[in-house]
């Protein structure tokens, strides 16, 4: 087993680069199941869950070719499976999206129950609800789900979500573009990776609007063709940099960001005493004195984003005074990195949906586990502003989600290694 080595205690310095996003990859790449022809995608996070999507597709037939590292063509028009291999999709959470896309494409769907970070609990009903409106026949047992067209075959409907979730809004967009008629659904998910399916769909040829409200529509068009489209750059890996900017006291500029999906975060960053300056297509986190506390719930877009929590807390875990942070999307989210926080010093005492982080003057190092993507992200934050050496284990859960993130840590100064075990 993999683990990252970190010796603590220099501030962040210099630019860092961010990639595209990658819960905007795992549902663009699926989302070419839909299109006939070869469609080009730039800005492709190389992280392994986008590699498992791309075995998965191979592995039914598509054609996928690099240009470079970060930028393929994927064409899906020779597929004519609709099993993809359970145990890929059992690797990753977001090959849930084979059903939705699956779906659309053939109007029929196999695929087994993903896997992926289980920080929660994490149902599908709102995914199984939109599919059954839309007239499709679901077969759901304990680890596979089986779609087929009802008796009146696929078609448009209005699908109102009970919380706006991003999985299932992605999932109804997928299954619904190909589909006759017109789908709308309420209470949408907004988060920027929605709103990058919706671009991409569309780019392709879909008809899909409103993508980034609560509600969106789509009119079902006979066919997707090929195109190329570039994939927007990561929110949290971008938050997540930040976050380490600040903790370490450090001065970074991140690169390669859309400063409108970072506003929460930045703002909170800057509650707490960080000095935050944006560009157009960057910004600046310098943190020259201790942060201070605050006051943080997570909430869907364009809310404070659950998979900042973690990051944020360590922040909590360094500043004056005492900081609440309550988790209003996944309640469980604290059990993945809270004790291990707690063996490197950190005071945090959980009250329900609330963490409340009393702040050290510092955190000392320890081997610790990462139990799910953000968490792990979270360690190596707590890491870098540690005193001594932290190990953190595990690190196939950070390795789903952060491209690079050794080298892009070395790049701004940071002490990191990996060692292959
Ligand atoms: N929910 C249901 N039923 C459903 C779907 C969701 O009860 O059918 C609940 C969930 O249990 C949760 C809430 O609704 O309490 C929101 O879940 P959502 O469906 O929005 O989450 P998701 O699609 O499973 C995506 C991201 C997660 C991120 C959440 C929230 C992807 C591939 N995953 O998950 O990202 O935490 O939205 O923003 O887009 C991560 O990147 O580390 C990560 C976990």
């Amino acid at each position: 087993m993999a683990k990252y080595e970190i010796v603590g205690g220099t501030p962040l310095k210099g630019s860092v680069v961010i990639s595209g996003a990658k819960n905007a990859a795992v549902a663009i790449l699926p989302a070419a199941l839909l299109v006939s022809g070869p469609c080009r995608i730039e800005n492709v996070p190389d992280i392994s869950d986008v590699r498992i999507l791309i075995n998965i597709l191979r592995d039914m037939g598509a054609t996928i070719e690099y240009e470079d590292a970060n930028t393929l063509t994927v064409d899906c028009t020779a597929i004519n499976s609709i099993h993809p291999d359970p145990a890929l999709v059992r690797k990753m959470r977001a090959s849930y999206y084979l059903m939705g896309a699956l779906l659309g494409r053939f109007g029929h769907a196999a695929v087994a129950l993903p896997g992926g970070c289980n920080f929660a609990s994490r149902p599908i009903d709102q995914h199984i609800k939109g599919f059954m409106a839309l007239g499709a026949d679901v077969d759901e047992s304990e680890d596979y789900v089986n779609m087929v067209p009802g008796v009146d075959g696929l078609h448009g409907a209005r699908i109102s979500l009970d919380m706006a979730s991003v999985g299932a809004t992605v999932n109804i967009m997928l299954a619904s573009v190909l589909i006759p008629g017109r789908t709308v659904i309420e209470n949408a998910a907004k988060e920027p990776h929605v709103v990058d399916l919706a671009n991409f769909l569309n780019t392709m040829g879909a008809h899909v609007s409103g993508a980034g409200t609560d509600t969106i529509k789509i009119r079902g068009v006979d066919a997707l063709r090929g195109g190329s489209y570039a994939i927007i750059p990561d929110q949290i890996e971008a938050g997540t940099y930040m976050a380490a900017a600040a903790a370490t006291g450090g001065n970074v500029l991140v690169q390669n960001v859309i400063p409108k999906h970072m506003e929460r975060i930045s703002t909170k960053l800057q509650e707490m005493g960080a000095r935050i300056t944006e560009y157009d297509d960057a910004i600046r986190v310098q943190a020259n004195k201790r942060l201070h506390n605050t006051t943080v719930k997570t909430r869907p877009y364009p809310g404070f984003p659950t998979d900042m929590q973690a990051q944020l807390c360590v922040c909590m875990a360094l500043a004056a005074g005492v900081s609440r942070l309550t988790e209003s999307v996944y309640e469980t989210r604290f059990f993945g990195y809270c004790t291990e926080l707690a063996n490197m010093g950190a005071d945090i005492l959980i009250s329900g949906k609330t963490a409340i982080v009393t702040g050290q003057d510092k955190l000392h190092g320890a081997t610790v586990c990462a139990h799910d993507l953000r968490a792990g992200a979270a360690l190596v934050i707590a890491g870098l502003a540690a005193e001594g050496t932290t190990v953190v284990e595990d690190i196939h859960y950070i390795e789903r989600g952060y491209e690079n993130i050794i080298q892009k840590l070395t790049g701004l100064g940071a002490t990191i290694r990996r060692i292959e075990e």
